[in-house]
Order: C-alpha cells, then sequence, then structure tokens
C-alpha cells in the first residue's frame, strides 16, 4: 500500500501501527523520527524489528516517504505540524492518532492557517494501560474502532486510503464530525478516566489508605483499571478537550447530588429505578459491543491449484427468500426442498416465524410452511431483523405496508446503509406509512394501511428486481391494479413463484401486474442450486489451467444466466447439460474446462442479468489477455458494499491494472500479485477474491470474510475440496 512509511512517536500506538503495517504488508519500509532524548527508546524499536531505521532529522526521516503517522501525545502535535510546515509534500498522505481531533484542527490551522487537505484527522479507538514500545503489539487495532473525521476540504482518495490501511489493520473505520467525536469521547472515555483516576486518588490520600487497598476487590480494581494509564497522557487529552468535559461533571456532580439526596431521604424506590435503569443500558451496550467485537474471519489462500471434480452448489438464495414469504401467505401447507440455509435467507424466516407462521426446519434444505393465508400475519412483538439482506428488506416492505399492524424492520450495518427509498417512494404513491432515516436507510417504520392502498403504475428507473416485487408484493393488498414497467429484464422469480402458487400476474413487455383479487395456493417449491454461487467456480475453473468442473443442478433462469454469457464471450468453455424445468424454474447442470480467457467489453445488457457476479468476473477480466471494460453498472456501487471501488481497490492491492469508473470499471488483463484485501464485510468480494488465488504468484489473504456465511457457508470447504488451498483463520 506505501512504499515508505515514517511514524513520529513510536510508543505503544505508534509501535503497534508499525507492527501491524508490517504483519499486513502494508508498507515496503517504516521508519521512526525522533528527538536526541528519544533515542533509547527509538534504539528498542530499531532492535525490535518494529521500524527499519530511525532518524533524528526531520528532512531525512521525510525522504522517499508517502506516509506520515503522528503518533505522539495531543499536546505535541503542534510543534510537529510547526516542523513539518517547511518540508509539507503533496507526495505524502499525513495522518494522526490523537485521541481529541478538535485541538489538533486546531493546532494545524495555527501553524498553516488551513489545515492542509493531505491531512486525515485519526483516532483509533485502542489502547492499553502499558505504554511504551515495548508494549506494542501487531493486533493492537483488530476489531477496535478508528474514527475519521474529515474536513469540507480533506482529499477524498487520501482519506479512502488511509481509511483502507486501518481496515487491513482490522480496525472498524467510521466517519464522525469533529466535534461530534470530541463530544463522543469525552463521554465515553475521557469522563471514565477522571473519574478512576479521582476516585483512586481520594481514597489513596485517606489515613486508612492501607486499610482501604487491603479489602479492596473485583469491583475496585474493575472500576479503577484505567486510572494505570499514563498520567500525562491523560493530562493532555483531558486538558486538550476540556469544554466538552466540564459539562459533562457537572452533569455527574447532579446526578451524584441526587442519589446523595435519595439515600438521605431513604428513596429506595428511585435508588432501585436508577440502578435498574443503568443496569439494562450497559446490558445493551455490552450486546452491541460484543456484537461489533465479534469474531472475524480471514480467508489466507495460497496461490496456484485448479478446480475439479463434482459439486452441487447451495440453493438459490432470492428464490428462498420468496418460497418463505409465499407460502407463509399461502393457504395450505408448502414444501420446499433446497432452500439455502445461509444468514440471509434465514433471517426471512425467522422474520415470518416471528409474524406467527408455523415453518418446520430447515433440516437438509427441507422446510415445512404451515401457510396461514393472505390475511393471517401477526404483529410481530418485536422488531424485524434482517440481518444483511437487501432482499428481504425491500420485499417485506411491500408486503408489509398494507397489513393491518405495525413493524420495524432493521438490518446490519451494511444493510442500514443501503438506499431504501427506491422502495419507500413508490409505496409512498401508493399510500403506504413508511419512515427511513433522513438519508432515507434503514430502520424501516411501518404503519400498516390495511384497506387504504391504492394500485399504482411505476415506470422503475433503474433495473431491480427488488423493488419490482416489493410493489407486487404491496400490490397483492391494493385497490386496482398495480403495474410496474422495467427498464431492462430482470430476474422474475416473484411472478414465476405467484404463478407457480395460483396467484393471478400479467405480463405484457416489460410491464407486469397484480391486483388484489387472488388466494395463493400452497405449492411445493423445489430450489435450484444458486447460479450466482456456481459463478465462483465458472470462473475458477476457467482461469485455473487443468480445472474440469461439472456443477450440477444450477438455476438457469434466462434472467440469471449473464454471467455464463459474458464468460463465453470471454472465450470460456462452459457446456450447459441435461436442461430440464423443476417446478417452473429452467434447471441444467454446467460442465467448465479451463480456457484461456480475452477482455471484451461488457455488452450493457446484459448487466442487469448478471449484476450479482460482477466482483468474480472482474477477477476474470484481471486474468484474461488484453483489457475488460464494464459500463452501465452504477447499481453495484449500493450492494452490499461499493463492489466497484471495493474491487478497484483490491485488485490494485493485487498489483492489477483496474481503473473504477461511475459506473463500472476498466481492467487490464495481466498478472494477480499476492497481498491483503479486505472483503468489506461483503460476502461476493470475499469469495472473488478468494479465487483469484488460482491464478495469483502469491499468497493472498482476505480479511473480513464473516459475511461469506449470509449466502454460501459450505463455500470454503466445497472450494477446498475442488482444489483451491484456503484456509480460515478465526480471530
Ligand atoms: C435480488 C435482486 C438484485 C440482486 C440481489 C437479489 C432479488 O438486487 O442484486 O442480490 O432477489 O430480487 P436489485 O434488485 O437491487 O438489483
Amino acid at each position: 500500500m506505501f512504499e515508505r512509511l515514517c511514524i513520529i512517536g513510536v510508543g505503544l500506538i505508534g509501535g503497534s501501527i508499525a507492527r501491524a503495517a508490517r504483519h499486513y504488508g502494508l508498507s515496503k519500509s517504516i521508519v521512526g523520527y525522533g528527538r536526541l532524548e528519544d533515542v533509547p527508546n527509538l534504539e528498542a524499536a530499531k532492535h525490535l524489528g518494529v521500524i527499519d531505521d530511525y532518524y533524528l532529522q526531520i528532512e531525512s526521516a521525510l525522504e522517499g516517504i508517502d506516509c506520515l503517522i503522528i503518533a505522539t501525545p495531543v499536546a505535541a502535535v503542534e510543534s510537529i505540524f510547526a516542523l513539518l510546515k517547511p518540508y509539507w509534500s503533496q507526495q505524502i498522505i499525513y495522518t494522526d492518532v490523537g485521541s481529541t481531533k478538535l485541538s489538533v484542527i486546531k493546532a494545524a490551522e495555527h501553524v498553516f492557517g488551513k489545515v492542509p487537505d493531505n491531512f486525515i484527522p485519526a483516532h483509533p479507538i485502542a489502547g492499553a494501560e502499558q505504554s511504551g514500545v515495548e508494549a506494542c503489539f501487531y493486533d493492537l487495532f483488530l476489531n477496535r474502532r478508528l474514527i475519521i473525521t474529515p474536513l469540507k476540504n480533506t482529499q477524498t482518495n487520501s482519506i479512502r486510503k488511509i481509511q483502507n490501511f486501518w481496515e487491513l489493520c482490522g480496525s472498524v473505520v467510521s466517519m464522525m464530525d469533529v466535534n461530534r467525536h470530541d463530544a463522543v469521547l469525552a463521554a465515553t472515555s475521557h469522563l471514565p478516566h477522571i473519574l478512576a483516576f479521582a476516585l483512586v486518588d481520594m481514597l489513596g490520600h485517606k489515613d486508612e489508605q492501607s486499610e482501604i487497598f487491603k479489602y479492596a476487590a473485583g469491583g475496585f480494581r474493575d472500576f479503577t483499571r484505567i486510572a494505570s494509564s499514563d498520567p500525562a497522557m491523560w493530562r493532555d487529552i483531558c486538558i486538550a478537550n476540556k469544554s466538552e468535559i466540564i459539562p459533562l461533571i457537572q452533569q455527574t456532580r447532579m446526578q451524584l447530588d441526587k442519589i446523595e439526596c435519595l439515600l438521605e431521604n431513604d428513596k429506595d424506590q428511585q435508588l432501585l429505578e436508577i440502578f435498574a435503569y443503568a443496569n439494562t443500558a450497559r446490558q445493551r451496550f455490552l450486546n452491541q459491543f460484543e456484537g461489533n467485537m465479534s469474531k472475524s474471519i480471514t480467508f489466507q489462500v495460497q496461490p496456484g491449484g485448479r478446480l475439479q471434480g463434482e459439486a452441487r452448489v447451495p440453493g438459490d438464495k432470492s428464490m428462498s427468500h420468496r418460497s418463505i414469504m409465499l407460502g407463509s401467505l399461502a393457504d395450505g401447507i408448502t414444501h420446499v426442498k433446497g432452500f439455502l440455509e445461509a444468514e440471509d435467507a434465514l433471517a426471512t424466516l425467522q422474520a415470518f416465524r416471528d409474524m406467527g407462521v408455523e415453518i418446520e426446519g430447515p433440516v437438509d434444505g427441507c422446510l415445512t410452511i404451515h401457510g396461514v393465508g393472505k390475511q393471517g400475519l401477526k404483529a410481530p412483538k418485536k422488531e424485524l431483523y434482517l440481518g444483511n439482506s437487501g432482499t428481504s428488506m425491500r420485499l417485506l416492505s411491500g408486503l408489509l405496508a398494507g397489513q393491518s399492524f405495525n413493524t420495524v424492520l432493521t438490518g446490519d450495518k451494511s444493510l442500514s446503509g443501503r438506499p431504501m427509498k427506491r422502495v419507500t417512494e413508490p409505496l409512498a404513491a401508493m399510500g403506504a406509512d413508511i419512515k427511513t432515516t433522513e438519508k432515507g436507510t434503514a430502520p424501516l417504520y411501518i404503519t400498516g394501511q390495511a384497506g387504504r392502498l391504492k394500485g399504482i403504475d411505476y415506470v422503475m428507473p433503474m433495473a431491480s428486481a427488488q423493488v419490482k416485487s416489493c410493489l407486487l408484493l404491496a400490490g397483492m393488498y391494493a385497490e386496482g391494479e398495480t403495474s410496474v414497467t422495467e427498464p431492462a429484464p430482470t430476474r422474475d422469480h416473484t411472478e414465476r413463484m405467484l404463478s407457480g402458487f395460483s396467484y393471478p400476474v400479467r405480463q405484457e413487455g416489460s410491464k407486469v401486474t397484480i391486483s388484489a383479487n387472488g388466494h395463493l395456493i400452497a405449492a411445493d417449491i423445489d430450489v435450484p442450486s444458486d447460479i450466482s454461487s456456481a459463478a465462483f467456480f465458472l470462473v475458477g475453473a476457467s482461469i485455473a489451467p487443468g480445472s474440469d468442473l461439472l456443477l450440477k443442478h444450477v438455476g438457469i433462469n434466462p434472467t440469471r444466466t449473464g454471467v455464463i454469457d459474458i464468460l463465453r464471450l470471454m472465450g470460456a468453455n462452459i457446456e450447459v447439460l441435461n436442461q430440464r424445468v423443476v417446478g417452473g424454474e429452467p434447471v441444467a447442470d454446467l460442465h467448465v474446462v479451463y480456457s484461456p480467457l480475452k477482455g471484451i467489453d461488457i455488452p450493457e445488457e446484459l448487466v442487469p442479468l448478471a449484476i450479482d457476479e460482477f466482483p468474480v468476473l472482474f477477477v476474470a477480466a484481471a486474468c484474461a489477455s488484453g483489457q475488460t471494460r464494464l459500463s452501465g453498472a452504477e447499481e453495484l456501487r449500493v450492494k452490499e458494499s461499493d463492489r466497484i471501488q471495493v474491487m478497484a481497490d483490491g485488485l490494485q492491492i493485487l498489483g492489477v491494472d483496474a481503473q473504477p469508473t461511475a459506473d463500472g470499471m476498466v481492467i487490464q488483463g495481466g498478472l494477480i500479485g499476492g497481498g491483503v484485501v479486505s472483503s468489506h464485510g461483503d460476502h461476493r468480494i470475499a469469495m472473488s477474491f478468494s479465487i483469484a488465488g488460482l491464478r495469483a504468484h502469491a499468497p493472498i489473504t482476505v480479511l473480513d470474510c464473516e459475511n461469506v456465511n449470509t449466502s454460501f457457508p459450505e463455500f470454503k470447504d466445497l472450494v477446498k475440496r475442488l482444489g483451491l488451498a484456503l484456509i480460515c483463520e478465526q480471530s
């Protein structure tokens, strides 16, 4: 990522950054800078292998570097800026790790007049009671939050690069306004440190101190642990952020006064209320914390290998969602075979259980759904949590808009950032009442409008099967007809499955129409293998010499087979065998044999038909001879991650010439190297970079692979069985 990184202040934090950068291969060389009195520390850092070298002259330290990290105490930052000012360079990205951000910004303004646009203020929320370079370790930042507080003029490219750097160190990065950062940190970090220091100071000065400490046990130790932190550093932090901290101290004093008064007056009930509220609030915090800190999974992929043998990849995700939805609303019992037992589809299943539907299974992909009829859903007792699944949230918003009860739909971090206006706006035109955040994202607060929805004739601005399906499901509860016209064909599983359940839908060219006049009659469903999961193997076998693979029972609905068409245009050798229709959906076995690929201009009409397969198709393009160009795919920017940017960043790290554009990418085929890439929590990105290992020349580490479980939990075992050397590490 960087050629040469310079760290000013090689202590616990600076040293741990150096160790992380080295461990994850993020900089070719790492140097330190310090003053004469820092020499023993810098010597120790060099001796421990934390830095390659150090300098006492700033000009020498800056030579050849492309990133500089200021890791000194916040009080020293201004003098560091002054030291750097004469040599400030646009070729270098500057960043810091200060615990207070306004003071750092002010220091920069003081020295430079205006904060330079290539300075990225950042704060890793990580630390330890120990200090000094001897205490540093490479995974100090693993699963820790890191906050970047960009200003209006801060260069976006540099922000992205620093974000990437920290994500590759294992941090969870968020962006925040400077003032908000300081206010949040004052409450969650600075005030607790002050309280711990104050309590130990007060008790320590009491005459009977030895007695007190003798009997102090776990509670005292837990509460005061942070009073073991570096006193000078904390003095500096508290002074730098005093304007935020002082009001909090005043509030704390009032709270203590209140408790004192309750005790004076034996107000046991009110005292209990305060303690009980705090107890549940802390539990909420712990749940959130543990959620954030849940195990992280890394795929380590050895280069080379080939894919050989036979496999049946898991069931289709889109159809699995829809089987639960329509099976639940049907009259009678629906048996489902081939259901995808992965987190996304299971989230939909749980949502319907929460709305009173009895569903048996899944056992080996089989489910029995006891349909409750179109009007039979019950109000859930709590919000419906839909994990990572955009399909669940968008389809459910349509289905729930016309119910006689209210619902709240929530999701994980990725889903909570995805655009929901594309469904809430047309639904509002039908009379739905759905509130989103200001940004138009989840949580969605749906006030059921039973009997009040009206059909509309909607021309979709983007080609989206989720929007189309959402409106069709709402149309089942609306007065009159609801029609959706799509700008290009998108997957039609909803329409096919509705017909399979005997519900009338009318297709006229690109327009599909539904009304409330119909009933769903239970029907058995056989879900074929997901072509989107098969795609990893279609590409893997196409790029790895010696591969020969048979993928059984894959769904080849013509609205989903863009990946086969694109790979064939690139020269892939894919045979479609044994074509048949199962439960209203075309199915086949796909035989794929290695074949050299060539770059192409991907026809735009194939984009919606391969929309989920582009991450892995980018890998195919990286292995092809010549240039591949994708355009008309701006939808990729709002998937589980920004798949254009994230893939381009990762491919570049692997040495591939991949240039992102607003609506696609231009990739120059060539050699794939090794390196550490982040999937940004996106299942398809994680699997795509793993597949790249088949043609890489060095090992690839893919970080943040937990979400592979949303669509393909068996991926790691299957890909290993077929011939890729992948190790899955948990930490
Ligand atoms: C899906 C539709 C597509 C696709 C998603 C599943 C569906 O999304 O990317 O993975 O099941 O309807 P869009 O409708 O946003 O294109």
